[in-house]
């Protein structure tokens, strides 16, 4: 072996010492590129039927099923910690399931009235709806089907106007389609101009992916059952595509999209950074359901650390490109910001 390396001449340290700025907290955070802040959450919450109920969900601990009494308990929580956004999904009970899925737009429906009890009690709060018939279908597809089973585009779109524009007269800040049929936003859009709602927004989910990571949603909306052993195949994205995604983003944005979300999250950081440098609008990507199951599984067995891998979990889809992340962990992090 050669004693060159330790004689301390010219050859023997590095030009480039990349551990002189990490050494200490001042230059760390001189450094710092990105930044997780309140801002940049919203907290997606599922709503039930029922007074005084809080109903866990198995497969999502610490996630409940809220009645909107209890909805407006967390949902102040949510107000007085400045978390910018909260997004509804509405536990249909079963008789209210249909094979034409018209609970979607019941002026009285669930999501409808949550949306009012929100916007009356805490009207800074955005409130963001759902759009589309899963919740409602008896077959648990995101559409209206043929006797093929085969979920139809044009008629579902028509269906998904009729929920949007029911959201936005319920008052709805932000109307989210998450079904994939094509053409829906600017059906949509059209719609809501033509109706007087030309400043509601839509937050397309435009590349939303056929994933494994939802099943944990369908279990806490009740449709998993419904939907037993069927898929979405025919209209959610081929997790193997990234192209496909811009093209979607490309013709949502056409139709008059104003935000767009990528989901799910972080196995599709990719997907995010992508969209972001091709397009510089407002991106959004959903942390979901799997992907909670996942860090709460690990944390609640020791074998994580939650505070930290979630907050890092969340700076990665930022550092990706994301404008916001939406997140079951929304209240606890924007909790552990705070603190410091
Ligand atoms: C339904 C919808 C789903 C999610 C959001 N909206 C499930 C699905 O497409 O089957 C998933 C959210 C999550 O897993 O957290 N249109």
């Amino acid at each position: 072996m050669s004693s060159h390396q330790f004689k301390g001449d010219s050859m023997s340290f590095p030009n480039t010492r990349m551990r002189r700025m990490r050494r200490d907290d001042f230059s760390r955070r001189l450094m710092r590129e990105h930044q997780l802040t309140v801002n940049d959450l919203i907290w997606p919450t599922f709503v039930c039927e029922g007074k005084n109920v809080r109903e866990p969900v198995g497969s999502m601990p610490g996630v409940n099923r809220l009645s909107l009494d209890q909805l407006l308990i967390d949902a102040e929580r949510a107000a007085k910690l400045k978390v910018p956004a909260i997004a509804l999904f509405p536990v249909t009970p079963l008789e209210a399931k249909s094979l034409d899925a018209a609970e979607a737009w019941n002026p009285m429906g669930l999501a409808q009235r949550a949306v009012r009890e929100l916007k009356k009690h805490f009207p800074e709060v955005g409130v963001i709806t759902d759009v589309a018939l899963d919740p409602f279908t008896t077959h648990g597809q995101d559409g209206l089907i043929n006797d093929d089973g085969y979920v139809v585009n044009d008629d579902t779109t028509a269906a998904l106007v009729k929920q949007a524009l029911s959201h936005a007269e319920a008052g709805a800040d932000v109307v989210a389609p998450s079904d994939m049929m094509d053409g829906r936003i600017g059906a949509i859009r059209e719609a809501l101009e033509a109706q007087g709602s030309a400043n509601t927004r839509i937050l397309s989910y435009a590349a939303k992916y056929a994933s494994s990571f939802y099943g944990p949603f369908r279990d806490a909306v009740g449709s998993a059952g419904n939907l037993g052993k069927g898929n979405k195949y025919t209209y959610q994205m081929d997790p193997a595509n990234s192209n496909e995604a811009l093209h979607e983003i490309a013709l949502d944005l056409e139709e008059g999209a104003d935000m767009v979300m990528i989901k799910p999250g972080m196995p599709y950081l990719d997907i995010v950074r992508r969209v972001k440098d091709e397009f510089k609008v407002p991106t959004f990507v959903y942390q979901v359901s799997g992907e909670y199951a996942m860090l709460k599984a690990a944390s609640q067995n020791g074998w994580l650390s939650e505070q930290a891998v979630v907050l890092e979990s969340l700076l990665a889809m930022k550092r990706a490109g994301a404008d916001g992340i939406l997140t079951y962990y929304a209240l606890d992090a924007a909790e552990w910001l705070r603190a410091g």
